[in-house]
């Protein structure tokens, strides 16, 4: 076993969302150890981490931090995007659970770097357990002087409110879930201008996943360099993966960055499911392109090794097929929840996605011809690039890529009906 305990450290000790035992933990030093170094010198060690945005498109936190125009007269504000909406993966919601200081102390500091005074959770609608966990933690904070006016007498103030969203795939993505925080639809926006410049009322605001500020702490008491050890010169770190589908122990592990996926497949999750044999895994969540057996061989968990064997690292959420499997159903089944889940605003989007429904069913349904192949793949190449927002390319990478690795399950489908069936009408 190769697990890591970085992040997941307190998970089984008893008491662990409490600040008490937080404190007795070394909890909130990295908080005070931040508030006496310079803004720049925080950013510079989140730099330093490699650490890279856990919500899907790993941009390194640092770098966007540094993004944020500090002198800019206007508020600044940190969002936490706790909206984890990506199917397979549910790693976010244990952070909160088991330890919600460790993001409120994360909060802080990144507050601090970049001079903010308010910092938003915005958490998905399906997590309404989770609010009072987070309430109750952000309340213990504010009574210990670690959030609030004049934090640790240093004259630095910075506050947390949690807010619900509705349950929407689409809010997950950064502008719509600006927009949602603001009261409105939550429709995406055009970038640039991307929020670190324009964000939360028009101000300057950075939005990161809760694993990424549950990440902070940890650089500020050990070191940047000390972080990035522990995973791979460009992915530093440890991460969690949220293990799913047809293995013998489904779970929520933490590794190193750039650990055999394998070995994470065999090792923590126990091995394939009655012994079968391994035939597509989805390495980051449903929307990167799925990798066969083969590529799986030669992938590790990190953002450079999976973009080498043509899939992304994501946000983690490891599915897991087996030899049984039809890859055709497993897309299908995708289709329909993006499909499901275009917010209708742009036309690629809405109606290339609803076009592809009605092709997959048509092949479900044993009618399909080969041409419909052409067509999804026509259609895909007319999606990717030129939606909205990214919710389009995560509706078609997972059907390019399947129809490329198992072109037979889609094949097998094709010309099954010879005709319509013949119905009497007499009686
Ligand atoms: C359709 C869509 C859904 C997304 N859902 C989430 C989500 O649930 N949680 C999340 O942290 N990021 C999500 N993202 C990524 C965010 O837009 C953004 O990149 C991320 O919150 C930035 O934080 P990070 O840099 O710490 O990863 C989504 C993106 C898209 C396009």
């Amino acid at each position: 076993m190769a697990e890591l305990k970085v992040l997941t450290a307190r998970f089984n000790t008893p008491n662990s969302a409490d600040i008490d035992t937080y404190l007795k933990d070394g909890g909130y030093q990295a908080l005070a150890k931040a508030l006496k170094m310079t803004q720049d010198d925080v950013i510079n060690e989140v730099k330093k981490s490699a650490l890279r945005g856990r919500g899907g498109a790993g941009f390194p936190a640092g770098v966007k931090w540094s993004f944020v125009p500090r002198q800019l007269n206007k508020p600044k504000y940190l969002v936490c995007n706790a909206d984890e909406s990506e199917p397979g993966t549910c790693k976010d919601r244990p952070l909160m659970e088991y330890d919600p200081h460790q993001l409120i102390e994360g909060m802080a500091i990144g507050g601090y770097a970049l001079g903010s005074n308010l910092s938003f959770i915005y958490i998905r609608g399906e997590y309404w357990y989770l609010i009072s966990i987070l309430e109750k933690a952000i309340q213990q904070a504010r009574d210990r002087g670690y959030l609030g006016k004049n934090i640790l007498g240093t004259g630095f103030e910075h506050d947390i409110i949690v807010h619900p969203g509705a349950g929407a795939y689409i809010c997950g993505e950064e502008t719509a879930l600006l927009n949602s925080l603001e009261g409105k639809r939550g429709h995406p926006r055009i970038k640039p201008p991307f929020p670190a410049v324009v964000g939360l009322y028009g101000c300057p605001t950075v939005v990161n996943n809760v694993e990424t500020l549950a990440a902070v702490p940890h650089i500020i008491n050990k070191g940047g360099d000390w972080y990035r050890s522990l995973g791979t010169e460009k992915s530093g770190g440890s991460k969690m993966f949220s293990l799913s589908g047809h293995v013998n122990r489904p779970g929520n592990y933490e590794v190193r960055m750039g650990y055999p996926l394998m070995d994470f497949i065999n090792e923590e999750g126990g091995g394939m499911r009655g012994g079968k044999k391994l035939k597509a895994v989805i390495v980051g969540g449903s929307s990167v392109p799925i990798i066969n057996a083969e590529d799986s061989a030669k992938c590790n968990l990190d953002y450079e090794s999976c973009q080498s064997v043509g899939t992304m690292l994501g946000s983690g959420g490891v599915i897991v097929m087996d030899e049984t499997t039809d890859i055709f159903e497993t897309t299908f089944n995708l289709i329909r929840f993006y499909n499901h889940e275009s917010c209708g605003w742009c036309t690629p989007c809405r109606e290339g996605t609803d076009w592809l429904m009605k092709i997959f069913k048509k092949i479900k349904a044993g009618m399909g011809e080969e041409s419909d192949l052409d067509l999804i793949l026509k259609l895909c190449f007319n999606i990717e690039g030129r939606s909205h927002c990214p919710l389009g390319e995560a509706a078609v990478w997972p059907i390019t890529s399947a129809i490329k690795k198992f072109p037979e399950d889609f094949k097998k489908r094709l010309h099954v009906r010879k005709s319509l069936p013949v119905v009497s009408m007499a009686k």
